[in-house]
This record gives structure tokens, C-alpha cells and sequence, in this order.
């Protein structure tokens, strides 16, 4: 790995966005995605962006990762306000296909590492193989992306943002298209990485159990476009007491607050 660990402050802040608004230009005109919304994360906190589908939660996230710019408001990342993409984040996204075809696992762990041009190739193709191991995918360092089931591919994906040292990982329903077992045990390894590898989380979902379980703190939005409903302090909770009186108590009183703000045509969605 890269000298995350050297640069780990807890409690200092890892990124804040202020009154941000986000916009698309589409034919018809201007199209805002975002209005208005602020929130902030500390070095080591794992920030969850939860809503209904079109609220805006892939374009936040795509701002905060320099990919979109800002319309209004500004994002910060250690202080400074970001401009464009930076080496310091790294997106996990939801596809199964962020892999290189033609490129083994190991390959693709090591390929950003070797992109930067900072390390050798001997000292990549290590570091891919520790954070692979890491990962629990170092059985399947030599396979081709096409062998591997959905899960092991995201844990592929997990692996090489890991080997990037970047601070801030930013995952957008990197687990939605698993299946219940295979999800799970992904946000359990998740959840041990974040801890032992120290790295600060935006993670966007749309499932409110997933949401409380990852986060520390969870950001509401309301639908399209999206604004702030309320935030909760999740810390509590982790999968030893998912699913008890408290967690499904937040679980209850998330759904109310998102079904409350929605026009019934597609509540569905959330
Ligand atoms: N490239 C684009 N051009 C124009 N409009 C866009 C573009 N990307 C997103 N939008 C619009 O911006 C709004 C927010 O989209 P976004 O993808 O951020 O929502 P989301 O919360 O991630 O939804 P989902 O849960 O379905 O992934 C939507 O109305 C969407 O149609
Ligand atoms: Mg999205």
C-alpha cells in the first residue's frame, strides 16, 4: 500500500461539500440534480448518501470525485477545494465490467499503481497481490475478469482502489447487483477494510439496512432533485446488532421520511 496510514488524522476533516447545487445541460435546457446540500465527513468516517433513485446521489458523487463540476456551492477535500479529479479518491462503481478484459486480476490491481509511473513493475505486481490478499481474492490473482462471479469482481475493484492509497474511497452501489448471501459478506469485509486500512468512505446506496450498516452517518436525500432531509448518526450499528429494536427503529423512521416527501407515482424506487 501507499502511505495512507502516514497521513490519518482522525477527526480532522476528509471532505465537506457546502451548499452544493448540480446541474446537467440537456436539450431541453438546464436540469438540476442537486440543490443545496451540505455535509461533511471526518478522516476514517464512512458518510452514506441515501434516496430514491434520481435523486442525485451518483452526481454528488461524481463531483465530489472532480468527475462533475459544480453548478454552486463548493466541495473541500482536506481544506482545499477540489479541482477536477485527484489522486487522493478513487471510485468503486456498481458495474461488474471496471476490469480490463484483457488483463488478469493482478494486472488490473496493479495497472493505476503503474499508470502513476512511481513504482517499478515488480513492486506493483506485490503490492496488487497484497491488497488482493487482502480482499480474500488471492486465489483468483492469475483468473481473467471473465472467470470471476460478481462478487469477486467488485472485490477486484475494492483491491485496486485499496492499492492507490487514496484516502477517500468513493463507492456507488458497488454491492446492488449481488445477491443476499454475496452482499452481506461484502459489507462485512468492507467494514473490516475501512477499519484496518483506515480509509475515509462516501458510499451511495438506495437500501436504507445497507445504508445503517455502513455508515456512520447517514445523509437523506429527498427526491429529484435532490435536497437534504435529515441526517442520522449511525456509528452504532454493524452486523452484530442489525436488525435489533434500535436499527430497525432508524430503519422505520428513515422510510417514513423518505415516503412522506414522495409523489406515489414511483415510490417503488427507493
Ligand atoms: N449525464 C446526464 N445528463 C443529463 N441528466 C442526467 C445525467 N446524469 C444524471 N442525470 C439526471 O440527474 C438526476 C440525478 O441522477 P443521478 O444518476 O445522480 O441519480 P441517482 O440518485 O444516482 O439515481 P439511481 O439511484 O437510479 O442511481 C436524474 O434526474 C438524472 O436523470
Ligand atoms: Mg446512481
Amino acid at each position: 500500500m501507499l502511505a495512507r496510514n502516514e497521513t490519518f488524522l482522525p477527526g480532522a476533516q476528509a471532505f465537506e461539500a457546502t451548499g452544493l447545487t448540480l446541474d446537467y445541460r440537456t436539450s431541453k435546457g438546464t436540469l438540476r440534480a442537486v440543490e443545496n446540500v451540505s455535509f461533511s465527513c471526518a478522516e476514517g468516517e464512512r458518510l452514506v448518501l441515501l434516496g430514491r433513485s434520481g435523486c442525485g446521489k451518483s452526481s454528488i458523487l461524481k463531483a465530489v470525485a472532480g468527475f462533475l463540476p459544480v453548478a454552486g456551492g463548493e466541495i473541500l477535500v482536506k481544506g482545499r477545494r477540489i479541482d477536477g479529479a485527484g489522486p487522493d479518491r478513487i471510485v468503486v462503481f456498481q458495474e461488474f465490467d471496471q476490469l480490463l478484459p484483457w488483463k488478469t486480476v493482478r494486472e488490473n490491481v496493479a495497472f493505476p499503481l503503474r499508470v502513476a509511473g512511481r513504482i517499478g513493475k515488480a513492486e506493483a505486481r506485490e503490492r496488487a497481490a497484497e491488497a488482493l490478499r487482502k480482499v480474500g481474492l488471492e486465489r483468483a490473482i492469475d483468473a481473467y475478469p471473465h472467470t470471476l462471479s460478481g462478487g469477486m469482481k467488485q472485490r477486484a475493484a475494492i483491491a485496486r482502489a485499496l492499492v492507490t492509497g487514496a484516502d477517500v474511497l468513493l463507492m456507488d452501489e458497488p454491492f446492488a447487483a449481488l445477491d443476499a448471501l454475496t452482499r452481506r459478506r461484502l459489507q462485512e469485509d468492507l467494514l473490516r477494510l475501512a477499519e484496518n486500512e483506515r480509509f475515509t468512505l462516501l458510499f451511495v446506496t438506495h437500501s436504507i439496512e445497507e445504508a445503517i450498516l455502513i455508515g456512520t452517518r447517514l445523509h437523506l436525500l429527498s427526491a429529484h432533485p435532490g435536497r437534504t432531509i435529515a441526517t442520522f448518526d449511525t456509528a452504532e450499528f454493524d452486523l452484530s446488532n442489525a436488525g435489533n429494536a434500535r436499527f430497525d427503529g432508524v430503519v422505520k423512521e428513515v422510510n417514513q421520511l423518505l415516503f412522506a416527501e414522495t409523489n406515489d407515482e414511483d415510490a417503488d424506487h427507493v
